[in-house]
């Protein structure tokens, strides 16, 4: 009897820090000339203004949509409480259902039927899902794997009392119970939502069903390298029957996709389009002289806090680029003036963006300096360009990410639960300047082991290979 091609269903969690990893993965199985489909949700959908683009380079690459039960004018900001909350339940009833419907009818009914599931770590109803119609699922988890750990261990701390960590709590206590981090995590580097005041928030039991749920899968997917984070997967590995560290994910498409190809995903794998105005302007800067700024996707500010970040920035005297998101930013709708105090200093050195090609930003011998809120994506990205880090973190797996990004690698120094002007001068000019030699000696040594890593003889770049041959045994 002939043997079934392999055809692969996506499902990203539906924000852009989710769907690009899982997007890049998607590539790379199609270069390889598996068939993939890659669901968004109806929203996301139409924001991915490159599908076209896409679909010339992988013919065997398709996208479809289902809805997230949300109405077209929703706000879909999953940092305000409400918001998110909408979001997970509407995602966990209506996106469920429908993509049971699908699942159905792509598994059975379909010229060439699903044979794989790869769903996000937090979208566990597909692999309830998956195993019910009887078609394999794999998971692929897009934070990094130092906080998967740590979540791993949640249900215990909280039995312990060890969390939530009220205002009361000494933030830098040593949270004990997480095997192999006992003189690194502080109350202060688990996620914010296990802080007291958040209790009521939906991500609460979120986090927990979904990393339940997760072990039920046949294979784990991580976009990471082996010799980044070996100690936390030295104990999430028992946990899975495979385990495929295959990242950084931006570094592998282009080791591994032609180059004229790979070169131009790294703006195509993205909800937004992104302002190159800003490259002309590095153009005109000194060698790794500008910081570039950039809280992701979904970060979210106060107007108070925004104007500590802007006379920081002023007042270290570095060149900045700036990427300001103006929905994400309390209040900023209004137009309001700048400050007389920043004008000059904002003009002189200053360029602010909506949104910049943030990898080919990284990338630029201009830039010397990344102040991020360690997002995993873009964690990635700065380590492989090379660029050290100033650490403002403020949900999920951001808060473990900056403490290992300062204390564990040394390639930044983290100014978490901080938001005043004097610090981030500091912080700026520590990492541009005072402590950049030693930072720079961290990353470079790292650096140097992600591009490794991505090579022909390297461990991602073998373990791709493994994931291939794995999903081809239908
Ligand atoms: C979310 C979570 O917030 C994060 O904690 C988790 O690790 C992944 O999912 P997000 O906040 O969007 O992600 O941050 P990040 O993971 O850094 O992803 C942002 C992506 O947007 C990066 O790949 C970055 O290159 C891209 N980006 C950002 C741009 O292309 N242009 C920009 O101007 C800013």
């Amino acid at each position: 009897m002939e043997q079934p091609q392999p055809h692969i269903l996506f499902l990203p969690f539906p924000k852009l820090g989710h769907i690009k990893p899982l997007l890049s993965l998607a590539e790379l199985l199609c270069y390889a000339g598996l068939h993939v489909t890659f669901l968004n949700t109806d929203h996301n959908h139409r924001c991915l203004t490159h599908l076209q683009h896409l679909s010339a380079h992988f013919p065997t690459l398709h996208f479809d949509s289902i809805s997230d039960g949300l109405p077209t004018d929703h706000t879909r900001n999953i940092q305000v409480l409400r918001d998110l909350t909408d979001f997970v339940v509407s995602l966990k009833s209506v996106t469920k259902l429908r993509f049971r419907d699908l699942l159905a009818h792509l598994s059975t009914k379909s010229e060439l039927p699903v044979t794989c599931v790869i769903a996000d770590g937090i979208m566990s109803f597909a692999i309830d899902i998956a195993k019910e119609l009887g078609v394999r699922v794999m998971t692929f988890w897009a934070f990094s794997p130092c906080s998967l750990w740590s979540f791993f261990c949640l249900p215990k701390l909280i039995e312990e009392g060890q969390i939530p960590v009220g205002a009361d709590n000494d933030m830098d206590q040593m949270v004990r119970g997480v095997p192999g981090m006992g003189s690194l995590l502080r109350r202060r580097d688990l996620p914010t939502h296990y802080r007291i005041q958040l209790m009521d928030d939906p991500v609460f039991p979120f986090f927990f069903e979904e990393i339940k749920a997760m072990i039920r899968t046949s294979a784990l997917i991580l976009n990471t390298y082996d010799d980044l984070e070996d100690p936390a997967l030295s104990h999430i590995a028992p946990l899975f029957s495979r385990i495929y560290t295959i990242g950084p994910l931006t570094a592998l498409l282009t080791s591994r996709i032609e180059h004229d190809i790979s070169r131009s995903l790294s703006s195509s794998n993205n909800l937004w389009e992104a302002d190159h105005s800003c490259m002309t302007w590095l153009d005109s800067q000194l060698l790794r002289s500008v910081v570039y700024v950039s809280f992701g996707s979904t970060g979210f500010m106060t107007r108070g806090q925004m104007m500590e970040f802007w006379h920081g920035l002023v007042n270290s005297g570095k060149p900045f680029l700036w990427v300001v998101r103006r929905d994400d930013i309390e209040g900023a709708e209004e137009e309001q003036p700048i400050p007389e105090e920043l004008q000059e200093g904002t003009k002189e050195r200053g360029f602010l963006v909506d949104w910049a090609p943030q990898e080919e930003v990284l990338a630029h011998q201009a830039v010397g300096g990344f102040l991020t809120h360690n997002g995993w994506n873009s964690t990635l990205e700065g380590i492989v360009a090379g660029v050290p880090m100033v650490c403002w973190p403020t949900v999920a797996d951001q808060n473990i990410n900056s403490r290992w990004v300062s204390e564990v690698w040394r390639i930044g120094l983290d100014m978490k639960d901080t938001c005043d002007r004097s610090t981030i001068e500091m912080m700026i000019r520590a990492v541009m300047e005072e402590r950049r030699e030693d930072i720079m000696r961290s990353m470079d040594r790292i650096m140097k082991l992600a591009h490794d890593c991505v090579n022909q003889g390297g461990s991602s770049y073998h373990n791709l290979d493994k994931l291939i041959e794995d999903i081809k045994q239908v």
